[in-house]
């Protein structure tokens, strides 16, 4: 058994700061890191190191990571419960990154689907994209996390980071504390609004493809207006049959808590109008109180004090962690 001084399960989980969050990074994850705080030791990371995987503004870069610490704040994280910090403050990330590179395998890395995805059709790619999961094992093992909210599409990471730190454990010496995903039932993938067999995702072209955060009233009505539905008419849950219904009763569901019943009831012989309608209404009144918060909290010095005691929180907790990994190694004289 690892010895650990944990009082209560960890939570670890990142985001990258690439621009706006959206509602499929709300609802499918960053939604379970506020919830988990009450009775969990949490640790939210703004991951600007896996940002560079794609050419990156060096000023812009700073400013999304900044923006993402209030949205982090202003959807609820409170930085007094939780451990709010950047990345690249803590630099057992990049060090145990690289003994984990060498413990991880081409072959496992070019299974990956985002790799797949975001290299497809590519003679190159940046190392960086290609080696993105074991960054993100080392994200997860530097803490001995126990449970790592994410959204669906970051599984095979997860699973990726349990087997290098098994494989650690069980051919070295237990190093690491192997943690397991968790997923939300209703949320954990939601697709783009302009076509339903994508998920949201904050590369897309189409404005009107995602709903972001910070987004005014009027956007979210437009690209809720426009959203791809199909045409029957008919307001049911059936995500084989009736993705893009499907997908906008998935966001009223989560963001009002009606059942997906409820729901189906009271549309019954109405059509897409209405619902959209009064899907806009739910999305603004959720998002509104986000928003008013946000704005305080972006330009406050406050944040900054909040990110910098969060950075060595993490790094003490983070130290501990190295010094054992360093020992299974053999690396360094051990002092
Ligand atoms: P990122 O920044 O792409 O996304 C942040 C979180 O949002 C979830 N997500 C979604 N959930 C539901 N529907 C969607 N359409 C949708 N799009 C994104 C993601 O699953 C993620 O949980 N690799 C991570 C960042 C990371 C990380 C880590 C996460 C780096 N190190 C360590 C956990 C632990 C990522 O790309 O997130």
């Amino acid at each position: 058994m690892i010895k650990t001084n944990k009082t209560k399960p960890r939570v670890f989980s990142g985001v990258q700061p690439s621009g706006n969050l959206h509602l499929g990074n709300y609802l499918g994850a960053i939604r379970q890191f506020v919830e988990l705080q009450e009775d969990h030791e949490c640790i939210y990371c703004i991951v600007d190191m896996h940002a560079i995987t794609v050419p990156q503004d060096p000023k812009a870069l700073r400013e999304h990571v900044l923006d993402l610490a209030s949205l982090y704040m202003a959807v609820g994280i409170d930085p007094r419960k939780s451990i709010i910090f950047v990345q690249s403050d803590v630099p057992g990330h990049a060090e145990l990154n690289w003994i984990l590179t060498c413990n991880s395998y081409t072959g496992e890395l070019s299974r990956m689907t985002q790799f797949k995805s975001k290299s497809h059709g590519k003679e190159s790619s940046p190392t960086g994209l290609f080696c993105y999961p074991v960054l993100m094992a080392a994200d997860i093992l530097l803490y001995d996390t126990d449970i790592v909210p994410v959204g669906n599409d970051q599984k095979q990471h997860i699973e990726l980071c349990r087997d290098i730190a098994t494989r650690v454990n069980n051919t070295i010496k237990e190093t690491f504390v192997v943690p397991e995903g968790r997923f939300m039932k209703a949320g954990a993938r939601i697709m783009a609004l302009d076509d339903p067999t994508q998920k949201m995702s904050k590369s897309a072209t189409n404005i009107h493809s995602t709903i972001s955060l910070l987004d005014q009233p009027n956007k979210i009505k437009k690209s809720i207006m426009k959203a791809t539905t199909d045409s029957d008419g008919e307001i049911r849950f059936d995500v084989e049959n009736k993705p893009g219904v499907s997908n906008l009763m998935t966001i009223y569901s989560v963001l009002s808590g009606e059942s997906m019943a409820d729901i189906e009831t009271s549309y019954r012989g109405k059509g897409y109008g209405d619902f959209k309608k009064d899907l806009v209404g739910v999305v603004q009144e959720s998002l509104a109180p986000i928003q008013a918060r946000y704005e305080e909290i972006r330009h406050s010095e406050q944040l900054i004090r909040d990110l910098k005691d969060g950075a060595e929180r993490a790094g003490a907790i983070a130290e501990v962690v190295m010094k054992r990994v360093k020992d299974t190694f053999g690396l360094g004289l051990g002092m």
